[in-house]
Parts: C-alpha cells; structure tokens; sequence
C-alpha cells in the first residue's frame, strides 16, 4: 500500500492543501481564497477561523480524491510571524496581526529598549521588526487592555489549524523562531526576553522540531474533514522553512529564492547566529548600510540540527499583483473568461522593453519594508517616467525593481560570510521565463528550477514522512521526493546592464527615505 502524506500551508490569499506519496508525486490538492483585512493603512489582518473553514473545506475535497485509509500523516505549514491570540476557551479574541502589518514601530522600539539591542542579538539572534510576533503581542497590551486580559494562548497561524485539527497548543521551532521570543541557538523559548517583556510564558504553545510529532486529529476534526481519527500532525515549519524542505535544502550552503507575496532569499546553515560575523565597517563591500546586516533572520530550519539565515522583501509577488490589478485590470479579466494566465499579457508587454526601462525605476516597497530597510513607512515609487514610457517599460520596471530588492538581500547573506552558489527558485514567480532570467542576471546567480513546485505545502508533507518515520530523516525524505529540473544560467550581457542599475536603484531608497513619512499626513 503507497503511502500519502498530507501538507497544509495557510498562505496569505488563501490555504492549499496536497496529498503527495512517497516518491512527491502529487496525488491530490485543493485550495480556497480567504479575504485579507486592512482596517487602517498599513494594517493587515486575517480572520483565524477563516483559515480555519478554508482548510476544512480543502481536506474534504482532498480526501474525496484519495483512499484516507492510505494517509499516514500530516504537516502543516504557513504565513509565519502572525499573532492568534485565544482565550483560556479556545476562542479567537480579535483577528490575528500578519506578517506584513505594520503597526508596530512604538512596540518594537519598547521591545529594544526593554531587552537592549545587543543583548536581544544575544538571546535570540535576532533583532526586533515589525512584522515579528513579541511586538503584536505588546501592541494588544498597550491598545486592546481589554483583550490583553482574556489571553490564555498565542499561537501562529498554522498552529491555530494544528490546535482545531488536534486539540493541542504547539509549534515548531523554525516558525517559533520568528516570534521574537525563542532562544534560537538552544531551539527553546528565550526565559529572559519573554520575562524582560513581561509576557506570562503559560500563553506559549508547546514547542517541537519539524519532525516531531505534536498530536493526533481528533474525532471532531474527522468529522470536519474527512480525515480518519488519529492521524498524526506533525511540527511543520514556517513557510520559509517547510518551503525550504520542500525544495530540498538539507545542507549547509544549499540556497533558494522563493517568489510569494513576499519575496526570500534563503540559506540553510549548520550553525546558529551569523548576524555578528560580518559585522564592523559601515557599509558591507556591495554598499549597503553595515546595519541592515542584523535585519537579516537568523532562524530555525525544519530540518532537526540545522538553522537557515534569510533576507525577506515585503512585496515582490506583491507588488506584481498590484501592477496586475492596478493597470492590467482589463486584461485579467479576458486573461481569465479565455482560461490563459493574467501575468503572461504583463510580462509579454515587459518583454517588448530594453533592460533597464529606458531609464525608469521601481522601489518595491508597496507595504514598508524588512530587509534591508527596516522602514514600515517606506513605500513604493516609479522613479524616472518620461514621455515615452508606456506600461510595459512599467511592467519591465516592477520586475526588475523587485529583482533588485532581491539582490540587496542576497549581498547582505554573503556579506555575513555565508556562501551562495546556486539558488533553487519556487513559487508563483518561478513561472515566468522572463523574470527567470531577469533574476539570475541581476542576482549573478544561476537559479534551479523544481519538477514539482507545490510550495510550502510539499514541505510540510515531506515533514510529515519524516516525522511519521517513513524515511529516517528529512534529507532521506527529500532525496526520495525532491526532484531538481532545469538550470537557468546568468546571461552575462544582461547581468553588465543591471550591474550599472543596481547602484541607481540604491540610491533611490535613500534619497526618498525623508519623503515616505510624510506621504501620510497629506
Ligand atoms: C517570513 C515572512 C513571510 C511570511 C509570509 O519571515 O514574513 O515570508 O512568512 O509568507
């Protein structure tokens, strides 16, 4: 009997679930849309329960297609950094703060203050951002008292799944690590920082390595989903990391550059915390502020013994959905009725554009941005429109823009000392031919793509095999279920012309930092 595994990854725009066996062939998937809330700008919120039905909805249709009698286990996987805040019930008490939102600049400058800046690298590995989770939970003590009171459980989104699936409160540490809370190096919740916060550690879910397992379904969620009782759930991953499996970085050194709506470029590590190794001198040797270095993450991989470091850009399939939305709403439309891709009329237009756009820039910093500007009033600008640009130099411009923002986090990786060769490239973004070669160009890297790319998902469910000991370990799983497919290669003329952007581009940030905070009182 073929075994299935099961992945759930609780994305932004909406969940997806697939069942693959053994050998990663998928056998089955579903996926449901769920509505993104932005109550004031730069807020952005997900209702829990939404994920919730979506993924009930899912598993029943997924486990229409498949005998159940074969599922051996499950992984869940998803948007990282959120806040679900539950009452000693189990109830949901507001909706969750995402990744993205941007609220918290008061709460991380409290959270530095509170924990000190170098003793907060120490402890955690990490510094404080706004898009972690310990500054929405400050932020429901200074703006929703009310609220703050009746909390009794934090959990991350795809643990939320896992505690209405399970019954349990628990997480991973790769997602764990994205808190703000966990002593990374030891993969154990920081003691010191939650207490220096002043947060009851009781509200914090039970904490497991990728692999391990944390629970088994319920007979409610059997009913809910179609699953048999007793199935077992395993840790997971943030969707970085579990995405990471998914494209089998097992390594150290073993790199990817993963296109959602945010935008990654990651690395996996033997070890713990390289923010400091390349610290010293003010600007890293591609030109970049020495101090954007610790906005890089320094995580938990989901693979037990191994840690990864990322770069993570807010908007880069982002800002490709804006584009689409915003001057190819027409052609969506038709795109759609006609059954083609949207994207393809945008990047075809694009492709009609000489590299560089004639001249015309983008800054992709549609929702803020993390890496390497920690600046959540950044925002996005076309710099350099002239009479004769049309969309498509616009379209050119948005994927090189992204490219660029890519690239910025790729040098701060390799400025900390860690070697990037060959990076494997996943999501919605891999698709594009165009913006494949745009990407290794402006990277200088040589990109891999997958035979199957189902995301973070593939991930978890690889977890999932590992976990449940159908393979001995996540590396044996993956060189069973992950199969890289072709190379893109550096196209040497196209990487000089981006080479003189690329100082351009730079400079724009800079130059219209002042400007970003004052857009929002006019
Ligand atoms: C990672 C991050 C995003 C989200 C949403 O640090 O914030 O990649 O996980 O995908």
């Amino acid at each position: 009997m073929q075994p299935l595994f099961i992945g759930i990854d609780i994305g932004t725009s909406g969940a997806r679930v697939i069942a693959v066996d053994a050998e990663g062939r998928l056998v089955a998937m579903a996926t449901q849309e769920y509505p993104l809330l932005m109550p004031q700008p730069g807020w952005t919120e997900q209702h829990p329960t939404d994920w919730w039905d979506a993924v009930a909805a899912c598993l029943r249709q997924v486990t229409a297609q498949v005998d159940v009698g074969h599922v051996k286990g499950i992984g869940l996987t998803g948007q990282m950094h959120g806040s679900v805040f539950l009452d000693a019930a189990g109830s949901v008490i507001r909706p969750a703060l995402l990744w993205n939102d941007q609220r918290t600049e008061a709460e991380v400058a409290e959270i530095t203050d509170r924990v000190g800046y170098e003793r907060l690298l120490a402890l955690c590995g990490n510094r404080a951002l706004t898009g972690f989770t310990a500054p929405k939970v400050l932020w429901l003590r200074n703006h929703e008292p009310e609220h703050y009171a009746r909390l009794a459980h934090l959990l991350l989104p795809k643990d939320y799944i896992r505690y209405r699936l399970t019954g349990r409160f628990a997480t991973d540490v790769s997602d764990a690590s994205g808190t703000l809370l966990l002593d990374v190096a030891a993969r154990a919740w920081s003691l010191p920082v939650v207490e220096a916060l002043g947060i009851d550690p009781a509200i914090l879910p039970a904490l497991h390595e990728g692999t391990g397992i944390t629970g088994q379904v319920t007979a409610a969620a059997a009913a809910a989903t179609g699953l048999p009782e007793g199935i077992p759930v395993v840790g997971g991953g943030g969707d970085q990391a579990a995405g990471a499996v998914g494209v089998g970085l097992v390594a150290p050194g073993m790199a990817s550059l993963s296109l959602g709506t945010s935008g990654v470029v990651f690395a996996a590590s033997a070890t713990p915390g390289h923010l400091s190794a390349g610290a010293g001198g003010a600007v890293t040797p591609s030109g970049l502020p020495a101090e954007a270095l610790s906005t890089v993450h320094s995580f938990c991989h989901a693979v037990p013994g191994m840690w990864h470091v990322m770069g993570v850009m807010l908007s880069s399939g982002g800002s490709l959905r804006w584009l689409r939305d915003a001057l190819y709403a027409r052609e969506t439309a038709e795109a759609r009725a006609g059954g083609r891709e949207p994207y393809d009329v945008l990047t075809g237009e694009a492709a009609d554009a000489a590299p560089g756009a004639e001249g015309l820039l983008f800054l992709p910093y549609l929702t803020g941005e993390r890496v390497p500007h920690p600046d959540p009033r950044a925002r996005g600008a076309f710099v350099g429109l002239g009479l004769g640009h049309g969309r498509g130099h616009m379209a050119r411009a948005v994927l090189e823009g992204i490219a660029f923002g890519l690239r910025d986090n790729l040098d701060l990786i390799r400025a900390l000392g860690v070697p990037v060769g060959e990076l494997r490239i996943t999501g919605g973004g891999a698709r594009s031919p165009l913006w494949r070669q745009i990407l290794a160009a402006v990277l200088e890297a040589p990109l891999r793509l997958l035979a199957v790319d189902e995301g973070p998902a593939f991930g978890a469910a690889i977890l999932a095999a590992a976990g449940t000991g159908h393979f001995a370990d996540v590396p044996a799983a993956c060189a069973a279920m992950v199969r890289p497919a072709e190379g893109v290669a550096v196209d040497p003329a196209l990487a000089e012309a981006y080479r003189k952007c690329l100082p351009v581009f730079r400079k724009g940030y800079v130059q219209l930092k002042p400007v970003f905070p004052e857009l929002g009182g006019l």
